[in-house]
């Protein structure tokens, strides 16, 4: 196991495909609230995309309600993913699950 810190919108010597799992606990919310937000959201989940396996999974931890969300997942994943959400207990906590086909 290697434990190291990058940024996760410029994952620069992780290659192609190589994570089964990506466990995001509120770094997605994070960057929304960022200066630059859209398009580091854009550039996350396109990161996400490039490292996952295929038949790999995001799992998100969000705040945000799953059709908060699902464009931003919708616009980069396109067809090439499957979603299951659901809530956590009765907080407004949020966790989404990505598989990437
Ligand atoms: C809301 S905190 C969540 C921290 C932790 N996952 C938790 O649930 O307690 C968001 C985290 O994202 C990190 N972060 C922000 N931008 C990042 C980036 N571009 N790449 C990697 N981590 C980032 C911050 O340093 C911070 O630790």
């Amino acid at each position: 196991m290697i434990d190291t810190v990058m940024d996760a919108r410029r994952m620069e010597y992780v290659p192609d495909q190589c994570f089964d799992l990506v466990v995001d606990k509120a770094l997605l919310d994070a960057l929304f609230c960022s200066e630059h937000n859209l398009k580091d959201v854009d550039d996350l989940l396109r990161e996400m995309l490039r490292v996952l396996k295929i038949d790999g999974i995001y799992f998100v931890v969000s705040h945000a309600p799953p059709n908060r969300r699902m464009k931003y997942f919708q616009k980069i994943f396109g067809n090439a993913m499957e979603i299951q959400s659901f809530k956590v207990g009765k907080s407004l906590i949020f966790s989404l699950f990505i598989a990437v086909l």
